[in-house]
């Protein structure tokens, strides 16, 4: 079967949208064809080559959409079930999945070489087997990915909303909520409130922090943090490290989450902290430079906590029906967060308008 698709011939090339061949669904596989995607900035990293995925890649590891077809062995996923595909796999059986870290799982280890968990490729390009980021490669019409990366989600729920769940919502709601277990009372500071910012902004809230305080240069984005959480928002970390003493007595704060992958911003969250505090890292950068320099006397002195976050601690299979409930009751607003909506063809518009900071999440809607 044939399916258009934006893919990264190499890296620092533009996004190109392709005719690529889709082999259908092997054992343990299925086919969903994507009704929406979210333009999360990692693709972007990758695109760059900041970070370094097996080229070619189809992009896309947030989507939503609808199963096509599936394959030998497959259970509790039928044609015609509306799904949402997870950017971490759950294979459930790996010493990971068994520990209830299904945000580590083993089968995570194909995600940026793209390939289905048997090693093969199921998006071709000529001779070219094409890879799909964290084996979803949601910037394509159709794709083939993993039954065990998929969950059914109810027919009445918009999947334009839903595309988010993918990545963006519990990456940044479980940030607060588990990597930084964010406690009633605590004051929190939120560094970048993009769309995974924001939904941490949510978390904190979510977890009864009694300040939340975000950081953002771009003032729209700090205008509807208001609105889902912030307390207290500063266009730099300096102007947030006064707010920060001000609130606490000179104390620091209780948490710092880091979800842009700027150099120096976890190094000004690190700073912000009370003595016992935790910087939890959400936002990546460039795979080489993007490093942490901290003092370790002060860290081991202090009693300091530095958490990495990957998929917000999130288990997905577990957070994601728990994320639709909160949906639902009306305390996690999603709706919200799509700030505009692009045809496949325009991606490359999507990621301007992220750059620009007018987008709090661009989605691509399929036709
Ligand atoms: N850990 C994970 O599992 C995971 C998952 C998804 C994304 N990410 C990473 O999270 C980060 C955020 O992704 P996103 O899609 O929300 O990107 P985004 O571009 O939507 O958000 C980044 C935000 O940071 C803001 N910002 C820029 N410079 C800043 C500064 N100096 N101080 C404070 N804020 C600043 C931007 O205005 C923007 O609002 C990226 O680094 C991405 O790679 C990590
Ligand atoms: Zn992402
Ligand atoms: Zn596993």
């Amino acid at each position: 079967m044939k399916t258009k698709a934006a893919v990264v011939f190499e890296p620092g090339r533009p996004w190109e949208v392709v005719e690529l061949e889709l082999d259908p669904p092997k054992a343990g596989e299925v086919q969903v064809r994507f009704v929406a995607a979210g333009l999360c900035h990692s693709d972007e990293y990758m695109r760059l080559g900041e970070l370094r995925p097996r080229y070619p890649l189809v992009g896309g590891h947030e989507g939503a959409g609808v199963i096509e077809a599936v394959g030998e062995g497959v259970t509790g996923l039928s044609v015609g079930d509306p799904v949402v595909c997870s950017f971490r796999p759950a294979c459930g059986r790996c010493r990971f999945c068994a520990m209830g870290k299904s945000n580590l799982c083993d089968e995570g280890a194909r995600l940026f070489e793209g390939s289905l968990p048997d090693g093969t490729f199921r998006f071709h390009h000529g001779d070219l087997d094409v890879g799909a980021n964290a084996m979803l490669g949601t910037f394509s019409e159709r794709a083939v990915v993993p039954a065990f990366s998929c969950i059914k989600v109810a027919e009445d729920l918009p999947l334009t909303s839903m595309a988010m769940l993918g990545c963006a919502v519990p990456t940044g709601w479980g940030a607060a909520v588990h990597s930084g277990d964010v406690r009633p009372g605590e004051v929190v500071v939120v560094l970048g409130s993009g769309g995974v910012g924001i939904n941490a902004v949510q978390g904190a809230r979510m977890a009864g922090a009694a300040e939340t305080v975000v950081v953002d240069p771009v003032q729209d984005k700090l205008e509807i943090a208001k609105k889902l959480g912030a307390t207290r928002t500063a266009t730099t970390a300096d102007e947030a490290k006064e707010i920060v003493q001000e609130l606490t007595g000179g104390h620091g704060a209780d948490k710092a989450i880091v979800t842009a992958g700027v150099p120096g911003l976890a190094e000004s969250g690190f700073s912000m902290l009370r003595k016992g505090g935790t910087l939890v890292l959400a936002g990546m950068g460039n795979a080489d430079t993007l490093r942490l320099d901290l003092p370790v006397s002060l860290i081991a002195r202090a009693d300091m906590r530095i958490v990495g976050s990957a998929m917000g601690s999130c288990n997905f299979q577990i957070d994601i029906p728990r994320l639709i409930s909160l949906y639902r009751s009306g305390d996690l607003r999603l709706d919200e967060l799509v700030s505009g909506t692009y045809a496949l063809d325009d991606i490359s518009l999507g990621y301007e308008d992220m750059y620009s900071g007018k987008n709090l999440r661009g989605v691509i809607l399929f036709d």
